[in-house]
């Protein structure tokens, strides 16, 4: 059986084509490892979870297709479950974007030793942008990813050095928004959308946290269009 993955998931399998070992961290049903091992993306991986349960599917699944041999399933918190080093690309997907950040710091170390981090965090993406440039590291690569009307950002880092000159890159990720990337229209509605909420949840309150919240989310939607008609001329 050939497992087919999600828009979503099949973004972070192609950004870690090419690797020798890969460790999926929070890795729930195991498609991903699966997938990248079945389709010699990576030579050998490990699923880890936290909880037992998700581990249980992936062990079910691993097993089914016979690959214990390349894949091997861990229990425990972020990257408690590595070594230093132990392997060349470390994914973290499906998370919120503060708790990819504090994994990321709990384990430093680790972090620090590895070759390419692939990062999916479902929101909070701007902190986790401003974390990793704060705790050394360099984006190299970014991807987004469509399904039904969410888009999704796939942040590839490795340790190195990297300096944001404006704010909106922190929001809409610098390497697709210099390359002018085709789903970056369909990321700008999307948080053009969810700002629009906020306007409207927030407008004519008297509170000063409701105020300073519309005037920030009516400007950065002025910001978000200025950008898309940049990006259609
Ligand atoms: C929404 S699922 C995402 C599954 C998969 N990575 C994906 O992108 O489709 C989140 C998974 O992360 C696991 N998780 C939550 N906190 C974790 C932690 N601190 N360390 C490792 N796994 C964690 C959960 O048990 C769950 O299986």
């Amino acid at each position: 059986m050939k497992i087919k993955l999600s828009p979503r998931l099949e973004a972070i399998a192609g950004c870690v084509d090419g690797t020798s070992s890969m460790a999926d961290i929070g890795t729930d049903h195991g498609y991903l490892p699966v997938y990248l091992v079945e389709n010699a993306m990576t030579a050998s991986a490990i699923a880890s979870d936290t909880n037992q349960q998700p581990l249980k599917k992936a062990e079910k699944i691993i097993s089914e297709l016979q690959l214990e041999k390349q894949i091997e399933t861990r229990l425990g918190s972020g990257l408690s479950v590595l070594k230093p080093g132990e392997v060349e690309t470390v994914v973290m997907a499906g998370m919120g974007g503060l708790l990819i950040r504090d994994l990321l710091e709990a384990q430093s170390d680790v972090a620090m030793e590895t070759q390419k981090l692939v990062l999916q965090p479902m929101n909070n993406q701007a902190v986790l942008r401003k974390y990793l440039e704060a705790a050394g590291f360099r984006i190299i690569r970014e991807e987004l990813a469509q399904e039904e009307n969410r888009v999704y950002q796939v942040i590839v880092a490795k340790p190195g050095k990297m300096v944001f000159t404006n704010d909106l890159e922190y929001q809409l990720g610098f390497e697709f928004y210099t390359q002018k990337h085709p789903l970056l229209t369909a990321l700008i509605d999307r948080k053009i959308f969810l700002e629009q909420q906020i306007v409207l949840s927030t407008r004519g309150k008297t509170t000063a946290v409701a105020a300073k919240q519309w005037q920030e989310s009516s400007l950065f939607i002025e910001k978000l269009n200025e950008v898309k008609k940049w990006l259609s001329n």
